[in-house]
Order: C-alpha cells, then sequence, then structure tokens
C-alpha cells in the first residue's frame, strides 16, 4: 500500500465514466515499485466542466492528469502547451504539470508505439492496413506517417471517415502516405506483407465472435496483426491472423505502456522492462485474463 503523507503528491484522471479505469492500478503499483512519493486516483468530470477541473487542477498543485473519453478533445482549450503530435491527432490524454499550466501529451499513440517497439514491429518503410476510423485510427495514421510507413491504407465502413483522416494526414506530414477505402474494398490493396491494425470496435466484449473483415482472402494479406482492443484477450481478428500462420497482438500493452509513458513523463523517470512486466501481470490478474 502507498503510505498517503503531507509530502504525497497526486495524480489522477478525468473522464466519465471513470469507475471501470484500470489507470489507478497501474499507477499506484509504479508509484510503490519505484518509490515515488505520489498517489493516483479518478475525478469524475461533466462535459461543461473541463476548463474548471483542469485550471483547478493545477491551481491544487496536482501533478499530473490522465484524461479519458469524453474530454479527450476538450481538454486541449485548457492547456498552455501541446506535444506536436498530439496537437496533430486533435487529442491529448495526458496533463504534464509545467511553470504556467500543463502540457498536454498522447501517450496512448506513445503507448502503441512502444508495444509495438516491444514486438519487434518497425513502422518505418513498412506497408500498414489500419481498420477502423475512430479517434484511435487517426492517431494511429499519424504515428505511422511520422514513423515512414511507405503506405497506410485505411478502412471504415463509413469511407468518408477514412477519407477524412487520409486527408488530415497527408496535409499534416505533405505526403500522400494515406489511402482511404471502404471496408469491403481490401481487394483493391496490392499484394501482401501488411503490418494490420484493428481499430474498430468489432470484436469487442460481448461481440467476440466477430471481425470487421471476415474473409480469409483479406488475411492472406497480413504480416503480423495488432488488434488495439484487449477484451476478449483473443479477438476473432486475432484468431483469423493466426490461422494464416502469421502473429497476432491484442492492446493489453498498448494500455500498459500508456500508462508507463504517462508516469514517466510527470515523475521525469525511467520504468525498466521488468518493473513493467509486473504491472503486466497485476492487470492480467485485474482483468481475470489468463494468456498462455
Ligand atoms: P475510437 O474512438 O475508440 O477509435 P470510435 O470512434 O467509436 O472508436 O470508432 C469505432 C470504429 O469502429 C469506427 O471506425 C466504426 O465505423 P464507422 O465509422 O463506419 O461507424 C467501426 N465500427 C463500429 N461498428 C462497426 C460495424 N458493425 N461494422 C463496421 N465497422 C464498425
Amino acid at each position: 500500500m502507498i503510505e498517503i503523507k503531507g509530502t504525497t503528491r497526486v495524480c489522477g484522471l478525468i473522464g466519465n465514466p471513470v469507475g471501470h479505469s484500470i489507470s489507478p492500478l497501474i499507477h499506484n503499483t509504479l508509484a510503490e515499485m519505484c518509490h515515488v512519493d505520489m498517489a493516483y486516483v479518478t475525478f469524475q468530470v461533466e462535459k461543461n466542466q473541463v476548463k474548471e477541473a483542469a485550471t483547478g487542477a493545477y491551481a491544487l498543485n496536482i501533478l499530473g492528469l490522465n484524461v479519458t473519453v469524453p474530454h479527450k478533445q476538450k481538454v486541449l482549450d485548457s492547456l498552455v502547451d501541446v506535444d506536436p503530435l498530439a496537437k496533430a491527432i486533435g487529442a491529448v490524454n495526458t496533463l504534464v504539470r509545467t511553470e504556467d499550466g500543463f502540457k498536454g501529451y498522447n501517450t496512448d499513440i506513445l503507448g502503441l508505439q512502444r508495444e509495438l517497439e516491444d514486438e519487434g514491429i518497425s513502422l518505418a518503410g513498412q506497408k500498414v492496413i489500419i481498420l477502423g476510423a475512430g479517434g484511435a485510427s487517426r492517431a494511429i495514421a499519424f504515428l505511422c506517417a511520422k514513423e515512414g510507413a511507405a503506405v497506410v491504407y485505411l478502412l471504415n465502413r463509413t469511407v468518408v471517415k477514412a477519407q477524412q483522416i487520409a486527408d488530415d494526414v497527408n496535409l499534416h506530414f505533405n505526403k500522400e502516405c494515406v489511402v482511404p477505402l471502404a471496408i469491403d474494398a481490401y481487394d483493391k490493396i496490392p499484394g501482401d506483407g501488411y503490418v494490420t491494425i484493428q481499430t474498430s470496435s468489432v470484436g469487442l466484449y460481448p461481440n467476440c465472435d466477430q471481425a470487421v473483415i471476415e474473409d480469409e482472402t483479406f488475411y492472406k494479406k497480413v504480416e503480423v496483426g495488432v488488434d488495439i482492443i484487449y477484451n476478449p484477450v483473443k479477438t476473432k481478428f486475432m484468431e483469423l491472423v493466426e490461422h494464416q500462420g502469421k502473429s497476432a497482438y491484442n492492446g493489453l500493452k498498448m494500455l500498459l505502456y500508456q500508462g508507463i509513458s504517462a508516469f514517466e513523463l510527470w515523475n521525469d523517470m525511467h520504468v525498466s522492462t521488468q518493473e513493467a512486466a509486473v504491472v503486466y501481470e497485476k492487470m492480467k490478474r485485474e482483468l481475470g485474463i489468463n494468456e498462455a
């Protein structure tokens, strides 16, 4: 247990709802293990009070905040500075205290980047497919372009949303990197060997027996699959990738590393691989996950 003292710094999560969050477990475990005098709590914040919450948190000398749904865009109005990638994405999930106010970062995307590194997946020069065109897809498309992916096919049921992300990313990086397509137009994707990132909500518990694309021919294009879903621990998308003899990963490490990246930013320190592994095991226990 963390010992709360007069010197203990507070970090927390603002969002709505927040009761289900695993972030307190991640950060309080890290604080205890790394001997950091910090405690992490959740704050349920209403939509029309995001500014008051961020300003009030700063006034209360709160060290840092995570921001979750539905405030990731809205909170941008309350920051004194925003990390360039987070600014381009248009969403932040981590606020770091500076002398003048909070600075915003997007550690969701740093989390994915670290998961990919962990699994030995490099985006530089890579051919990528992204399935889905919500907030996560947008962030991932920016990451792929920033890391120098050769091409990114972005597929979505509502094609205008894929088009919008493609336009924003291509304009930002001044290159025609992202190609929007309808979800059923995957036959237009040339060849194979694609890193494929599944960001749609299809396959999420309790609809575990669904994948956004179920046709096996599509999966012949996949070199390695990453699903950002972690519940269920093995999604139908992952099964379809593995059925072709390829590796597939879920989103649990992304969740772990988004937390670790925030903790590192708040406390100006590096969390080791061994420490990360302890938190990962604890998260799996908390979520009732038994990975083989
Ligand atoms: P997030 O912000 O977490 O990335 P989101 O914005 O809710 O999530 O996006 C969900 C994604 O899942 C969208 O790409 C959505 O497709 P649409 O843009 O066409 O709505 C996709 N999605 C959800 N249900 C789907 C379904 N039944 N078939 C295909 N795509 C689906």
